[in-house]
Formats: structure tokens, sequence, C-alpha cells
């Protein structure tokens, strides 16, 4: 999902346009200061939630398959001692460490579009889990709502100080209702203080994944689920949660 503008103002840009989603850190923070140990990070990305992870000491092992996301994480590399960063699919990766939890936040899980990435990429957490590891997940269960298909509508102009340009930013979604997969294609059109204009895009694809099909994914891979929220400030599951997130042991 990551081209190489956009990964300069993704931090940005979620702080702008999706606020709900930033107290996520605090609920991240909550669940890792119980963790005595290394924890994974799947789909760590900017480093968003690694970077005050790590500001409460707690080992982290990024990992992501974007270098481009991953390059702005290792920006911070010389201040952590305790950040290990990985370039790897998560539905397929062999590392030698054993962790006592993982966090998937921030819908990074329904990047993967099958059902053999999904179960492929659990197992794979799974073993390389301590015996009574958790896993934490937060899921988007909303990702088809609304029209089907949606053009080039204006989201926002503001400025950015990561570019020093103001941004209009555009999107556009096609839906497939079949695969409950949405893709979208956004575009962002950038005029520095010169008046000099600059045009990039940024391409996103989603799946969805509700309540029933996430608890059988999730049994079906080995994991006990211990908590299930309906937002980070802990409420429960509603047909408005925007967020659902779960806490599962390794069986
Ligand atoms: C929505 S971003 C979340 C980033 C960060 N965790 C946050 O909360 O801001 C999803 C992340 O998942 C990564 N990603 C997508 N598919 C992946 C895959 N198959 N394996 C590893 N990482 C993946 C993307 O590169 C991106 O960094």
């Amino acid at each position: 999902m990551f081209k190489k503008d956009f990964a300069k103002i993704y931090d940005w840009e979620i702080s702008l346009m999706n606020k709900q989603q930033t107290r996520d850190i605090a609920f991240w923070g909550d669940f890792a200061s119980s963790i005595d140990g290394q924890i994974l990070e799947i789909g760590a990305g900017t480093g968003r939630i690694t970077i005050p992870l790590l500001e409460q000491k707690n080992k982290i092992f990024a990992l992501d398959n974007s270098d481009l996301a991953l390059n702005q994480l290792r920006k911070h590399q010389d201040k952590y001692p305790f950040l290990k960063i990985v370039k790897a699919d998560m539905s397929n990766f062999n590392l030698s460490n054993r962790f006592k939890a993982t966090i998937i936040g921030y819908s990074s899980f329904q990047h993967l579009e099958t059902l053999e990435e999904e179960l492929s990429c659990l197992k794979t957490i799974h073993k390389h889990l301590e015996t009574g590891g958790l896993l934490g997940i937060d899921i988007n269960p909303v990702i088809c709502d609304g029209q089907e298909e949606l053009q080039k509508a204006h989201l926002y102009t503001e400025f950015c100080p990561q570019t020093e340009s103001v941004i209009s930013m555009y999107t556009s979604y096609k839906t497939d209702l079949i695969q409950k997969i949405r893709t979208w294609n956004d575009l962002y059109i950038s005029i520095d203080p010169k008046g000099r204009q600059e045009q990039f895009t940024n391409k996103i694809i989603l799946k969805e994944c509700n309540l029933d099909y996430m608890r059988l994914l999730l049994s079906d891979t080995g994991f006990e689920i211990v908590e299930v929220y309906g937002s980070f400030d802990k409420t429960l599951i509603s047909q408005y949660s925007q967020n659902i997130i779960y806490i599962c042991r390794k069986k």
C-alpha cells in the first residue's frame, strides 16, 4: 500500500482523517505494558504504534513487507536499542525468535485477500509465540459498507508540515461484493509555497472480516479468544463498532 510519497505523509494523514484510530496507541500501550519480553508487531509500517511502545520500554520486533514504510521506522533505529526490524510477508515468515505477544494493529490483517493467506498468517504467528503467548488484532468490520463504487471524492485540502505543501486528497473505490474486498485508488495533489504542483497516488486493498469469520479463523489456527472489545475504550461490540479488537491466547 505504500508508494514513495505516501509513506512520508501516512502518520500525518491518520491524525488528520481518522482521529478515532489514533486511540489505538494508548490501547496497545496498555496491552504491552503487561508483557515482559519481546513483542512481534506485524504490519508495523512507519512505526506509528511501534515508537510509543518503545518509549515505554517494550522490546519490539517490527515486521512489514513495505521497505518504503520501514524506511520511515529505520530513521528511529539508533534511538531505540530494543527495536528490531524485518521486511517479510505476514502470511509466510520464519524467524528464530519466539515471542511473548504479537500485535496486528490498524486493520493490517485485512490486507490479506485470500483465506489461504489468512490461515497461513495465523498459523505462522502461532508457531512464533511462546506457549500461552498473546495475540492482539484490530479489525475494521465495515470495509464494504455504503455505496459500491465511488469516483474521485474530495476528502481534504490541508497544509502538510512533512512536505511543507498544501495537499488535496481525492479518493475513489470499487467494491467486490462477492469477495468482500474494497480497493481504493487515492490521488494526492501537492502544491508547494512556490506554486509548484506534484501528484502522487496510493492504492489500498482491504478485505472485510466479520465477527464470526474471525472467530472461526482464530479457533481453527489454535487460538483461544480471551477478550473482544468494540472500541479502544474497551466497550462491548455493537452494530456501530468501527473497530473490533481480539485478544487471544495460544492454546
Ligand atoms: C494500515 S497500515 C498499518 C501500519 C501501522 N501498524 C499503523 O497502525 O499505522 C498496514 C500495514 O500492513 C503492511 N502490510 C500489508 N500487507 C502486508 C503483508 N502481506 N505482510 C506484511 N505487512 C503487510 C503495510 O505495508 C502497512 O504498513
